[in-house]
């Protein structure tokens, strides 16, 4: 365990679980500095990648985003979103209705991930900032390697350099947009992206975010 000034870092698989479930527990969902009503960023990307509509869309630690929600209403029909909060992810079950019920919900770890098939697309909004461990990293590109068809798409966005040190409490690593896609050897770099994000309480942070592909 790491202490950071706040919070205990947590740094296995139970805790992380228990971690997030208490991040969205009793919260509304404008309670957490990352929400936003339209994910324009990575919606952007999506579009960018122009992966069928009827092609696989993973979106790993969604936690309450309404990406999903917007994709379906794009027309996308293969859309899996995967967080290790129950809460979390019911919340998007209960707010999408009856045109979601095709979009396969899955509480998991995005450092172990097994789904069983692959996705053309896989997409990360502020999740792999939290991995400041190499080993951390070595596991969710292990995940993501299982998971990605051969030539597929990643979207990833994280905090920029100017951007925020912590983000739920927890220490996190900044990146450039060279950075992060340094940290994916096997994608060539297609696209960058950034955006200053207003949280629900009106202050700023900076993020970074790569349109990448699978060299195949
Ligand atoms: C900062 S939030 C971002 C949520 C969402 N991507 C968005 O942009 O609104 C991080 C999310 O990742 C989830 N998370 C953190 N670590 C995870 C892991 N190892 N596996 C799966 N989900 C994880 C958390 O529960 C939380 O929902």
């Amino acid at each position: 365990m790491t202490m950071t000034d706040s919070v205990v870092r947590p740094e296995d698989a139970a805790a992380r679980k228990d971690y997030w479930e208490n991040v969205h527990t009793g919260k509304d969902v404008d309670g957490v500095s990352w929400w936003q009503s339209v994910p324009e960023l990575s919606l952007g990307l999506v579009d960018k990648a122009g992966v069928a509509k009827d092609a696989g869309i993973i979106d790993v630690g969604a936690g309450w985003s309404t990406l999903v929600d917007h994709l379906v209403e794009l027309g996308y029909t293969d859309l899996t979103a995967v967080d290790l909060s129950a809460t979390a992810l019911q919340t998007i079950r209960d707010r999408i209705g009856p045109a979601g019920d095709a979009v396969v919900l899955d509480v998991a770890d995005v450092l172990d991930l097994q789904r069983g098939r692959t996705y053309a697309l896989w997409h990360d909004r502020a999740v792999f900032h939290f991995l400041i461990d190499e080993e951390e990293r070595d596991d969710y590109r292990a995940s993501l390697a299982r998971c990605l068809e051969p030539g597929g798409w990643l979207v990833v966005a994280t905090f920029g350099p100017d951007g925020p040190t912590t983000c739920s409490g927890l220490p996190i690593v900044r990146y450039t947009h060279e950075e992060l896609a340094a940290e994916f050897p096997d994608f060539d770099l297609v696209d960058t992206a950034g955006e200053d994000h207003l949280t629900p309480w009106g202050t700023s942070q900076q993020f970074t975010a790569v349109l990448l592909r699978h060299r195949g």
